[in-house]
């Protein structure tokens, strides 16, 4: 007979569930986790600046604690920026407690989870059993708080070691970060200096450096003080709400008719169109928020969402880089012969505003590839993992046909997308890949065509122009026989200076082309 066990019930803290599942957040393995460690401090290091107006400077440290036969080795992460800082009494939950968040508005931000800086001193104590040690100072604090925190992951609260604060004698403001984790610095070394790389390229206004452990330290200067305007907190907008988010602010709010509620708490919604949507809704708007029952909210939510007459989402929560910066970051560090970028407008999915944005290099340093080399960023995040699965990839790759754009692989090519919204449809929380949102994939599309036909025109240009050369230099051979020639039909005008006449006319022809001089074309095309 079939013996029957009982199940046995419990629930996770979210700690504990983050802890079982660690791949989800990114810290799959040794090797991963290294990565995932630099990529979640570099992302608060750097919204704790650029978010609010502050040229980053970031200083990144990975030094091996100790070795062991293994692979692995236990490895100090050191980040420190210049930052607004944390205020003290935030500073245990900010990184003992998951999903405790500064971010949880409509801004946006690099971090939108509240997981990234606890996934690492998670992971750091399973593997070393170390807390994780901040040292922080509010921008207008006269005092330096330093923790060493540990997760209770039974209870998803901070353990909190140690605490001091000591006065202040300089402006330092900021906060520095230091992890004990598990690592295979071996095998992530290319993909932290690739993540770091391409950091560079999408903020060439911050300044970073970088020690490794092997002893190397490499510099990103800061090529530009441009920095995107600052994200600005907005209320939501009505095309996003469901019955849940409705509910929540319809208990919160301070208003006391829903007239006023719709107008204050959403924007780009008016008195007029607040009792447009009311009527339609068959509510009073007299009625007082906190009283409506779950029927009357389902209606009140389909109208919202269904109503096609609201002005679209404001962009201005939005942190876009500009045409500018991309193509700023994009010379900086990749030396193209070619550069172009493209903003597009903000755009809408599902009631989330978001603005897609593409910069392209093309030639001089770049290495000729079989495809596009493609970077990809959101929430100005570069995105290294699942290439393939994201939207971008396969725009590229499927939608645009390079030949009808006379362009032939290989090929000098780099193209960089990059996506900005509060509400990125990332395929997990490890934030890798871009799920394919037609309304996305279509702006990405747009974007990108309007980059490569700036790049086509640029081709077709220099190839007439080469073409030009290549005559003048043909016609050159002809010059001596030339200035013969008239030098006997001309009398008194020597052939020399007959010679020198014609060179300097195909010269300044050369000049206006923009090319090199008759000499050096005539070595360039031999
Ligand atoms: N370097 C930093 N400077 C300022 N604040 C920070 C820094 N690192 C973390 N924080 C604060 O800690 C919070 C939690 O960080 P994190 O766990 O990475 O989640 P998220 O970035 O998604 O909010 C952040 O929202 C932020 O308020
Ligand atoms: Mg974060």
């Amino acid at each position: 007979m079939a013996t029957i066990s009982v199940e046995r019930f419990k629930s996770l803290s979210p700690a504990e569930f983050f802890y079982r599942n660690r791949e989800i957040a990114g810290f799959s393995n040794p090797v991963r986790a290294l990565y995932q460690t630099v990529r979640e401090l570099v992302e608060n290091a750097l919204d704790a600046t650029d978010s609010h107006g502050i040229l980053p400077s970031i200083k990144v440290v990975i030094s091996q604690e100790s070795s062991n036969d293994k692979k692995t080795n236990v490895y100090t992460v050191t980040v420190e920026d210049n930052g607004i800082g944390i205020p003290p009494h935030h500073i245990p939950n900010a990184f003992g407690q998951l999903l405790y968040s500064s971010k949880y508005i409509l801004r946006q931000t690099r971090g939108m989870f509240g997981l990234g800086a606890k996934m690492a001193v998670l992971y750091g104590q399973m593997t070393t059993g170390k807390p994780v040690e901040v040292i922080s100072s509010p921008i207008n604090s006269r005092r330096i708080y330093a923790f060493k925190v540990l997760i209770d992951i039974k209870s998803n609260k901070p353990i909190v070691l140690f605490k001091a604060s000591y006065s202040k004698n300089n402006n330092w403001h900021g906060t520095v970060v230091k992890v004990h984790v598990e690592g295979d610095w071996s095998r992530s070394r290319s993909k932290i200096y690739e993540y770091l790389r391409r950091t560079a390229i999408i903020a060439p206004y911050a300044e970073l450096v970088f020690s490794d452990p092997e002893g190397n330290t490499i510099y990103f200067q800061r090529s530009t003080d441009l920095m995107p305007v600052p994200p600005r907190e907005v209320r939501p907008h009505p095309h996003g709400v469901d019955i849940e988010m409705l509910k929540m602010m319809l208990h919160t709010t301070k208003t006391t008719n829903l007239r006023d509620f719709l107008i204050k708490e959403f924007q780009s919604v008016g008195s007029i169109t607040a009792d447009r949507v009311l009527s339609m809704a068959g509510l009073d708007p007299g009625l007082n928020p906190r009283k409506l029952n779950i029927t009357q909210i389902g209606k009140l939510v389909k109208v919202l969402k269904e109503y096609e007459r609201f002005k679209p989402p404001r962009g201005d929560h939005l942190s876009f880089m500009g045409e500018d910066i991309i193509k700023t970051g994009l010379k900086s560090i990749l030396k193209p012969e070619f550069v172009t970028a493209v903003t597009r407008k903000p755009s809408v999915y599902e009631g989330h505003a978001f603005i897609i944005e593409v910069g392209l290099a093309y030639g001089g340093e770049i290495k000729p590839t079989d495809k596009p080399t493609l970077l990809r960023y959101a929430n100005k995040i570069p995105l290294l993992y699942d290439e393939k699965s994201d939207v971008a990839y396969k725009v590229i790759d499927e939608n645009i046909d390079w030949s009808y754009y006379g362009i032939s692989f290989p090929a000098p090519l780099v193209i960089l997308v990059h996506i900005c919204s509060t509400k990125i449809p990332y395929k997990g929380v490890g934030k890798e890949s871009i799920a394919e949102v037609p309304e996305i994939e279509k702006e990405m599309e747009s974007a990108l065509r309007e980059a490569v036909r700036r790049l086509k025109s640029y081709v077709t240009m220099k190839r007439r122009e080469i073409e030009e050369a290549e005559r003048a230099v043909s016609i050159a051979k002809y010059i001596p026989e030339v200035a013969y020639s008239l030098s006997k039909i001309v009398n008194g005008v020597k052939q020399e200076h007959l010679e020198k006449i014609l060179l300097k006319m195909l010269n300044q022809k050369l000049k206006r082309l923009q090319l090199n001089t008759l000499d050096e074309v005539v070595v360039a095309i031999e």
